[in-house]
């Protein structure tokens, strides 16, 4: 390490704050973390989730999916959502509600069905029923996940192969008659670094459900990315330019950036809190990014070990709940946006258009 980063990663190491006070300080909406289930009965964990002042929005990692909320045809189950999102009732941080049309995690009985009209009735009784459980309650509803292919086609899903793209359409027509107060997301992987076939095709599908009358609030670039190897705050904006064309807000809504050999030295650590504040400076620096969702804050819950055998290390604090260099680089990143007014001196302030409106 040189002389410069060795002052740099100390700065960082001093500073105090914490994540979603400073993101708000700075001009964000939030800052937020996926909670699981099985992290509930965890002091040390909970400690740090319930914290506001840490994360002001939480996202149910697994208990709102189609395989948690309808396992089985017209019997609804909300235990595992409702654990989380009475967290959030009593400690006043928002909900990111997450997600109800995805071809994963799909219970085998919906992926058995393959007439239009009775997935359209499947799709509206699902959305209806969940999106109605949580009326009020989500900031934002992830409504589709993950539909198109990394080569740019449509995702060759149950739905789609019921209804083509009408079940984009109808999905967030759905969610709009449900819970009209909620954001519609868009959200989906490898949507971040600009322009692969992927974001394109995104792009054009985003263009097609709305022409049809889907009301598509928002894009979500989940941002699971690889130490090292995540793109750059230039790649990332030039895509949320592009998004930012068709939609209110975009926001990152899964962040973790895992590292693909371990175990890992101080050099790692350090390229990891970069590539954090690649992700964290790209929505500082876009008005309509809302937002960063982490996709949980300690290894010990990460899902990158299991589904990435051999990688890991990716949130922002370790296992034992020690806080990374990672952790540190944003909060000094954020501290600085909101002492420089990044944010705000791009657009009125709110207290001026208050009084402008009263006068
Ligand atoms: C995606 O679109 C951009 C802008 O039109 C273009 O420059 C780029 O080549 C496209 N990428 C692919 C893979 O088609």
């Amino acid at each position: 390490m040189n002389f410069h980063l060795f002052l740099l990663s100390s700065a960082f190491v001093a500073v105090s704050g914490q994540l979603d006070k400073v993101a708000k300080e700075a001009g964000l909406l939030y800052f937020g973390t996926a909670v699981d289930n099985p992290s509930l009965n965890n002091q040390n964990y909970l400690r740090i989730a319930r914290d506001p002042a840490e994360f002001g929005s939480l996202t149910p990692a697994n208990g709102q999916k189609w395989s948690n909320t309808q396992a089985s045809q017209g019997r609804f189950t909300y235990g595992s959502g409702d654990a989380i999102a009475n967290i959030a009732r009593q400690t006043g941080q928002q909900l990111r509600c997450h997600t109800l049309v995805w071809y994963n995690q799909l219970p085998g009985w919906v992926s058995s069905v393959y007439s239009r009209d009775q997935m359209q009735q499947i799709i509206t009784a699902h959305i209806q029923n969940v999106a109605g459980h949580y009326k009020g309650r989500c900031y934002a509803w992830d409504v589709v996940n993950e539909a198109m292919e990394d080569d740019g086609r449509y995702r060759n899903n149950p739905m789609y192969r019921a209804m083509g793209v009408d079940y984009i359409t109808h999905s967030f027509k759905v969610a709009q008659q449900t819970d009209p107060a909620a954001k519609l997301y868009y959200n989906d992987f490898n949507i971040e670094r600009c322009c692969n076939a992927k974001i394109n095709a995104t792009i054009a599908m985003i263009r097609t459900v709305k022409t049809a009358g889907a009301p598509v609030h928002g894009i979500g670039m989940q941002g699971h990315s690889r130490v090292g190897m995540s793109p750059s705050k230039r790649e990332m904006k030039e895509t949320m330019a592009r998004f930012s064309e068709l939609v209110d807000e975009v926001a990152f809504t899964e962040v973790d950036i895992r590292h693909t050999k371990l175990p890992i030295g101080a050099a790692e650590r350090e390229q990891q809190g970069k590539d954090y504040m690649e992700v964290v400076g790209a929505c500082l620096e876009m008005p309509k990014c809302v937002g960063i969702t982490v996709w949980d804050f300690t290894d010990q819950y990460s899902w990158i070990p299991q589904q990435y055998p051999g990688e890991g290390e990716a949130c922002l604090w370790d296992r034992n709940y020690n806080k990374k260099p990672a952790y540190h680089s944003i909060v000094g990143l954020l501290q600085s946006a909101a002492s420089s007014g990044l944010r705000t001196s791009a657009t009125p302030a709110p207290a001026a258009a208050v009084a402008v409106t009263a006068a």
